[in-house]
């Protein structure tokens, strides 16, 4: 029996935070195109984030920088077309809130309005706070991402890991409290040591949510391209890849030209 959609329990901002209260682990993961967030949504996977490492995954960027408001709106009204369960997150990108509150509510309503997405996620603490308080106050759920902000590389100067020295640490506990007190939903923390990570999620009362933070977090993200190992270029010590599609790719596709060119393809059966 098919199972319709409308029987389907959508993940709401507010399923998440009753998960968190009951202890039950929140999964996310990257999507940028309608065919994989179908299969991930198959899956039951409970956040998509349609993450501005599009810039990096699927246009060949070697920052977050470059990809356009415009770009992020494509992506997520791909995704937004295959799924019926998950919260659909969207990265505000890079120069598209940094301008000033007004600029940060203009952009996060273009991608509410254009691409049908539930939620947007912006980086940084108390520099963006009257940013979020503004989008919060529009009734648009804001998810946070406090630790290392990839849209900060240039600043940081590398992609190690964040908030190991007590001065920074510092900073991120007050930011992820500034963060909750202005509304958001959720926070991501990336790359940060798992004692801070766990302190933090332990603190705050909304759902915290790692990537290189450690097990003691109310969720995981990971970017999809890595758990499906189809990029070998990029290999922290956080990722875990459950397949490997680039040999798996690599090899089908050798497959396919030998066949073309021995021509083995297509038989009798592969035609009209
Ligand atoms: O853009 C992205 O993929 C992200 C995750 C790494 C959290 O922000």
């Amino acid at each position: 029996m098919s199972v319709h959609y409308k029987e389907i329990k959508r993940i709401t901002t507010h399923v998440l935070q009753e998960m968190k209260e009951r202890g039950e682990k929140i999964s996310m993961l990257t999507a940028y195109d309608f065919s994989m967030a179908k299969i991930l949504d198959a899956a039951k996977v409970d956040v998509l984030l349609v993450g501005d490492s599009a810039s990096n995954v699927m246009a060949g960027h070697m920052t977050t920088l470059p990809i356009t408001l415009d770009q992020m709106i494509y992506h997520a009204s791909s995704v937004i077309r295959g799924i019926y369960r998950a919260l659909v997150v969207v990265d505000l990108p890079f120069g598209s809130y940094q301008g000033n509150s007004k600029e940060a509510l203009i952009s996060a309503i273009r991608i509410m309005k254009e691409s049908g997405a539930h939620a947007i996620k912006l980086e940084g603490g108390e520099e963006i706070l009257e940013s979020i308080k503004r989008i919060v106050s529009s009734g648009i759920p804001v998810m946070g991402h406090l630790g290392l902000t990839p849209q900060s590389i240039y600043k940081f100067g590398t992609f190690e890991v964040r908030a190991k020295e007590e001065a920074e640490a510092q900073k991120l506990i007050r930011d992820a409290h500034i963060l909750q007190e202005a509304g958001c939903f959720a926070i991501v923390l990336e790359k940060i040591p798992a004692v801070l990570a766990t302190k933090v999620a332990t603190e705050i009362k909304i759902p915290v949510i790692g990537i290189g933070a450690g097990g003691g977090v109310d969720g995981q993200v990971l970017v999809t391209h890595d758990l499906l190992g189809i990029s070998k270029d990029f290999s922290p010590r956080f990722i875990r890849r459950y397949l490997n599609l680039y040999d798996e790719i690599l090899n089908a596709v050798g497959k396919y030209i030998d066949d073309v060119k021995n021509l083995d393809f297509p038989n009798e059966k592969e035609q009209y």
